[in-house]
């Protein structure tokens, strides 16, 4: 039953196989040098784990969160295969109260679920968390994605723009922000052309 957002997810996930890939986002994977341990690491909606995964595997201290049971299961064997540790948190994200300045790195990787009101409510919850001195990294998609249909939901209005980017992380240092289209080969849930947005924005000290 696809009654609720959750039901929506675990159904997707219920197919054999991973839905987005076993490999790391590619934005994610560029930007391997910046993972390393000692460091700890949110990853916001992190579905099948592919990208706390990653990041675990280059050392950090991974803490995944998603709301699907149905992606948690998918996730833990996958770090499992990868004989990393990985802190799994079953959670719905906007009833999230994590700890305020507890990441070095936030990944918010294809998070566009959120209409504009609740994603306002979700970019406050992903900044608090940073330390100070830490950094977001964001991938979405943008407002051309829709006519692509490769990947992401219907809703127009969920899309980003580099100008909501920049406004919403304005207290934020952006040192990347890029508009670009690529073909994405991430699983059957991304495939093909598509109109993406990458952001890296550091909490001022
Ligand atoms: C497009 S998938 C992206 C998954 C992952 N970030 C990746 O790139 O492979 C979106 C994810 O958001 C999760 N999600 C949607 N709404 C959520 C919520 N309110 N709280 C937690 N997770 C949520 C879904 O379960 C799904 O795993």
């Amino acid at each position: 039953m696809n009654d609720t957002p959750q039901n929506f997810w675990d159904q997707r996930y219920q197919a054999e196989g991973y839905l987005f890939g076993r490999e790391p986002n590619a934005f994610v994977k560029s930007q391997a040098h910046l993972f390393g341990p000692g460091q700890d690491v949110l990853s916001v909606a992190d579905g099948e784990g592919r990208n706390g995964v990653f990041v675990a595997r280059q050392g950090a201290r991974v803490t995944s969160v998603d709301f699907s049971a149905a992606a948690l299961e998918k996730a833990r064997s996958l770090a499992g295969e990868f004989n990393v540790d990985v802190n799994f948190k079953q959670q719905d994200i906007f009833d999230w109260d994590g700890a305020a300045g507890a990441y070095d790195i936030v990944l918010a990787i294809f998070i566009q679920f959120a209409p504009p009101e609740k994603r306002t409510v979700l970019f406050n919850n992903i900044k608090r968390q940073v330390k100070p001195g830490g950094l977001v990294l964001i991938q979405g998609y943008r407002p051309e994605q829709i006519s692509y249909k490769t990947g992401g939901p219907p809703q127009v209005e969920n899309m980003y723009t580099s100008d909501l980017l920049r406004s919403a992380f304005s207290d934020f240092e952006i040192q990347h922000l890029e508009e670009h289209d690529s073909i994405v080969e991430e699983g059957s849930g991304h495939s093909g052309m598509s109109a993406l947005i990458d952001m890296i924005a550091q909490r001022p000290q």
